[in-house]
Parts: C-alpha cells; sequence; structure tokens
C-alpha cells in the first residue's frame, strides 16, 4: 500500500505499525513534495523503510503514484501536518533519520514563529522519536532559516553537530533543490547526530 493512514491519528504510532519488520531502520522526509528524493532514496537503500510526510493533496496523490509505479515495499507517504507528526504521533526512538529538505522558509518576520525549526513541538518531538545516534538533516536555500536552526539545535543538549561532506554518503538532490541550484543560489546544509 503506497498511501499510510493511521488505524488511529490521535495516539503514538508503533514502529511496526508503518512497517511491520521494526527491526529495518525507519527514515522520515518531512515536507516530502511530490516524492522524487523520498522514492529515489528508497530504491537506492533497499534494506531501510521511508516514509514521506506532506499536507498538500495533490502532491500525496503524485507520490502515491510514483510509489506504484517504482513498486518498492519500503516506501509509504503519510499526509498529514509534520510538527504533530513528528511532535505526538511518530513512535518513540523510532526513526534512524529524519530529513528536512528545502521547508517553507516563512520569510516575513511575523510568520518567523511557523518555521518548524523554532517551533517547540517539532523539537520536543525531533528528540523524543530519533533512536539514540540516530540524525536529523536539513537543506534550505534560505540563509537566516539556517542560522534559527543552527541556534535552536545548538540550544538543545542532545543533538551534536555533525560534518557533511557533499561525498559523505549517496544523497539524491530535492526538486526543490535543483530549481534553488539553477537559479544559482547556495543550498545550506547541516546534519545533527541525537546522542
Ligand atoms: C518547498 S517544498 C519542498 C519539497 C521537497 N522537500 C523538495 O525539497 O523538493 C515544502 C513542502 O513541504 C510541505 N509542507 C510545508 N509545511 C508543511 C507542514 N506543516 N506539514 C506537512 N507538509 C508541509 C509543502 O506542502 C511542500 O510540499
Amino acid at each position: 500500500m503506497s498511501v499510510f493512514v493511521p488505524a488511529d491519528y490521535f495516539r503514538e504510532l508503533r514502529r511496526e505499525e508503518i512497517f511491520p519488520d521494526a527491526t529495518r531502520p525507519l527514515e522520515i522526509d518531512l515536507g516530502s513534495g511530490d516524492g522524487t528524493f523520498l522514492v529515489e532514496m528508497a530504491r537506492q537503500h533497499p534494506g531501510r523503510d521511508f516514509l514521506g510526510i506532506e499536507r498538500m493533496s495533490g502532491r500525496v496523490e503524485k507520490t502515491a503514484r510514483r510509489i506504484r509505479r517504482a513498486a518498492l515495499p519500503n516506501v509509504k507517504i503519510l499526509q498529514l501536518e509534520s510538527a504533530y507528526s513528528v511532535g505526538w504521533l511518530l513512535p518513540s526512538a523510532g526513526v534512524s533519520r529524519l530529513h528536512l529538505l528545502c521547508p517553507d522558509p516563512w520569510p516575513k518576520k511575523r510568520h518567523h514563529k511557523n518555521r518548524l525549526v523554532n517551533n517547540a513541538e517539532f523539537l520536543g518531538g525531533l528528540e523524543r522519536i530519533l533512536v539514540p545516534g540516530g540524525e536529523f538533516l536539513l537543506k534550505t536555500d534560505h540563509p537566516e532559516y539556517f542560522s534559527d536552526a543552527q541556534a535552536s539545535l545548538a540550544s538543545r543538549l542532545v543533538f551534536r553537530s555533525l560534518e557533511w561532506p557533499e561525498d559523505a554518503f549517496c544523497y539524491p538532490q530535492t526538486d526543490f533543490e535543483k530549481h534553488w541550484l539553477a537559479l544559482g543560489l547556495t543550498i545550506h546544509r547541516a546534519r545533527w547526530r541525537r546522542t
């Protein structure tokens, strides 16, 4: 089944409700857009499970079509809001890596509170859902969003910043990343480990 529909949206999920084998690493792509990165990661890492989370119906449907065409058993898409999913729904100590790639930057000052990396529900949830040694990976074209993220994560003692050289591991470019790069913008990236 390409679309994941929780049996109950109002309690924490068990890891095996998302994919049956709870011993496999689970990766989350938050705000997964049309699913290009999500499906490519699932193709390249058959030993890992991937869940995309996206709130827009059209993008969820497009991702579901991509998953069905690729016929991969290790990838699903969930239509839901990111902060709620991370804060309350996803299983505690159940996620190996969480990817937040080209999130909406909310550039206006009065909207900065909407940035995920400034959201206490999200940050507390990130701490809760990552396994010890699990990673949070961020890419953004927006320098101010990037500094907000660095300040937020630095204020949480369980996160340690890691190097992320270009060739550290295989990491497909996302649709938005390709678009910003084609316009000549710089993509900032950072990676943190949950201790
Ligand atoms: C700028 S796009 C980036 C998409 C993809 N990650 C990429 O890099 O190509 C941001 C995506 O996050 C989704 N999104 C934004 N806020 C969200 C939220 N609170 N919950 C779930 N999805 C959200 C948007 O609908 C959009 O698809």
